[in-house]
Formats: C-alpha cells, sequence, structure tokens
C-alpha cells in the first residue's frame, strides 16, 4: 500500500488520504506545494515520521516544478517544513532535501526516496530494541500493551515505531493484547491504529481515552507504549494530545512507559518541554463528531494536538541507538546536535 510516495510523471506527491480510514482508501495526488501544505495541516497525511517523508517529496516537488528557477525552490522548502510546528521530522526530512537543490531535481528527489529508506531501517532497529526491552520487562508471559493516537507504518513509514514495537511482539508471539485509545477528537487511534491491528490480526480492543489510565490502574496493562512528535534534551517528551495522563497513571502503579521514536526526534535545540511549540488546532474539530454536533453552537474551545510528558515519567525512550533512560542519564550528550529544528 502507497502510504507517502512520489510520482515521477506527473509530478507529484501521492498520499494515501488518512482521512477516509477506515472506511475509504482513497489516494490523493497533489501536484503543487499549496496541495501539500493543506494536506499536512488537513492531517491527510500525518504522524512525525511520515511528515518527514511527505516534507522530503514536497521539496522534490518543488524542484521538480521550477526546473529553471531553483532559487523559488526554498522558500517552497520553508512553507512545508512549517505547515506544522511540533513534529521534529517533518522540517528535517524537507531541509535534506532541499540540501541537494544545487545537484538538480534528480537529485532532490533521490535524497526524498533515502529519507524513506532511512526511516525503515530506522523503524527496524527501534522496533527490534522496544520488543526486545518489552520482553526483558515481562519475561513471564504474552504483554497487554496500551497505546495512543497511531504510530504504525500510516504515522512512520515502514515498520512503524511504538505500534511497531507490539506487532513485533505479536510477530513473536508474546502479545496479549493492544488496548487502543481512540485519541479524541480526530480518533486517530479508533479509525487507524484498529485498521493496522486488524490487517496485521494482531489482537486488540478500543478503549475512551479516559478508560486509559483506568485500565492501567486496574492491572489490565504491561506497558505502555507511545511514539512523540519531539523530544527535549531533558526527554520530556510531546506527543499526541492524552498521553500525559497515561503517563501518569503508569508511574502511580509501576507500569513501564516506553516512548519508541527515531534518534532525530530528540531535538537538543529545545531545552524541556517548555520550549516545545505545541500546536493548536480549530474548534470544528471538538466541536463535532463525524460532522455531528455535540455540544451548543459557538462554544469556546481549547484544542491543543498535543501534551507535554516530563521525562521523570518516562521509563525509555528506545531508539534506533538506545534505550534512554533520561531520569537516570540526565541531558545525556549524545542528543546534542548540530541541526537547528525553529
Ligand atoms: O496529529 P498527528 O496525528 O500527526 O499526531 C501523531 C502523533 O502524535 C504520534 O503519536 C507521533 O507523531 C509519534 S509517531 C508517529
Amino acid at each position: 500500500m502507497r502510504i507517502v510516495d512520489f510520482s515521477d510523471e506527473d509530478p507529484a506527491v501521492v498520499l494515501l488520504d488518512q482521512r477516509a480510514l477506515p472506511h475509504r482508501t482513497e489516494h490523493l495526488r497533489l501536484t503543487t506545494v499549496d496541495a501539500l501544505v493543506d494536506a499536512i495541516r488537513a492531517l491527510a497525511v500525518r504522524g512525525a515520521p511520515n511528515l518527514g517523508i511527505a516534507g522530503a517529496f514536497g521539496v522534490a516537488l518543488a524542484a521538480h516544478r521550477h526546473p529553471d528557477d531553483p532559487a523559488a525552490v526554498p522558500a517552497e522548502a520553508e512553507r512545508i517544513a512549517r505547515a506544522r510546528p511540533t513534529a521534529v521530522p517533518l522540517a528535517l526530512g524537507a531541509r535534506r532535501a532541499l540540501a541537494r537543490l544545487d545537484d538538480g531535481p534528480a537529485a532532490v528527489l533521490a535524497e526524498a526516496r533515502a529519507v524513506a529508506a532511512d526511516a525503515a531501517r530506522v523503524n527496524a532497529a527501534a522496533t527490534t530494541r522496544a520488543a526486545d526491552l518489552l520482553s526483558a520487562l515481562h519475561p513471564d508471559g504474552p504483554l497487554r500493551v496500551l497505546t495512543v493516537c497511531n504510530t504504525g507504518e500510516l504515522a512512520c513509514g515502514v515498520g512503524g515505531t511504538a505500534l511497531g514495537a507490539a506487532l513485533r511482539l505479536h510477530e513473536r508471539g508474546m502479545l496479549s493484547e493492544v488496548l487502543a485509545c481512540e485519541t479524541r477528537p480526530l480518533l486517530q487511534g479508533a479509525r487507524l491504529t484498529v485498521w493496522e491491528l486488524a490487517r496485521a490480526g494482531a489482537p486488540h480492543r478500543l478503549c475512551v481515552d479516559s478508560a486509559g489510565p483506568a485500565a492501567i490502574a486496574t492491572g489490565r496493562v504491561d506497558a505502555v507504549v507511545v511514539g512523540a512528535d519531539r523530544i527535549a534534551a531533558n526527554g520530556d517528551v510531546a506527543n499526541k494530545i492524552g498521553t500525559y495522563m497515561l503517563a501518569c497513571a503508569a508511574a502511580r502503579s509501576g507500569v513501564p512507559f516506553l516512548v519508541v521514536a527515531p534518534e532525530e526526534t530528540i531535538d537538543a535545540h529545545t531545552a524541556t518541554g517548555d520550549d516545545v511549540v505545541v500546536e493548536e488546532r480549530g474548534p470544528e474539530e471538538v466541536l463535532e463528531v463525524g460532522g455531528v454536533p455535540t455540544t451548543s453552537p459557538g462554544t469556546p474551545v481549547f484544542n491543543p494536538a498535543f501534551d507535554v510528558t516530563p521525562f521523570e515519567l518516562v521509563t525509555a525512550v528506545v531508539t534506533e541507538d538506545r534505550a534512554w533512560s533520561p531520569r537516570r542519564e540526565p541531558n545525556a550528550p549524545s542528543a546534542v546536535r548540530e541541526t537547528r529544528h525553529d
């Protein structure tokens, strides 16, 4: 299944439109940067690593559309990089592809394809490490894993991240069930995670977000496994709204709380969670479900897309390179990078 791809003929960025899932499988062919930026903002493509891949292909699109005017491409790349503020990989992917502009549009596209290929390699290493760690934490038998949002291939490229770790357990016969939080308001858990789990034949149940902490407190969960959009240098984790309450509940009950993400998500230029720009989205996402109003018209809304989990609540950040426990190894020097993400 093509989730994020590039078509040379049009040229176009090709996206599986995640807004239509699980009811319809539809692809978008986006031939302008404006259309791609709109698709990113509307969450037709989403999830931190896949935003990086889409961003890189977007810059390849801009390079193909301006073969005689490459000077126009950096501004297009910057528009893509800033389409959503919280996830680190979006800007990284766009800027990595842009760095090949002097070598021509084909080189930019080759770099974008390398971003996608690298994501698959990173995901394989990180999910294997996370599955090993989870198995070691719970050697007695199959695990019950709780997750939020969607962190499978729809969000991360081949292999997924947090959901990928649960699927690696399933492949080993070590998964008892995934409890998937529905992830209000846009239901990435109910629509997308459940779809991926069902396709993989992995045992799962769906719960409302507010049932997550109760499931943890009542001994129904062996580990909480989530992704990340941005990890501050001190280990604070920005991820989908609803993550923090799961981390609080996990800490209180002594349940491991694992974050599975690419190393590039750790941003040395974001010192702590206080420095994370949390995207706030429009009120309509909260005022209705599936187009049906759920409250009084005109009700004021608070709709942050993400929250920040303090590093003290994180058992481990599992990447392709390591399992980092920020509360045991504060401000790991290897988190320091030269790239600016602002
Ligand atoms: O708003 P979304 O759907 O892009 O949010 C996605 C998440 O919060 C994921 O958990 C995160 O990107 C980490 S892994 C894809």
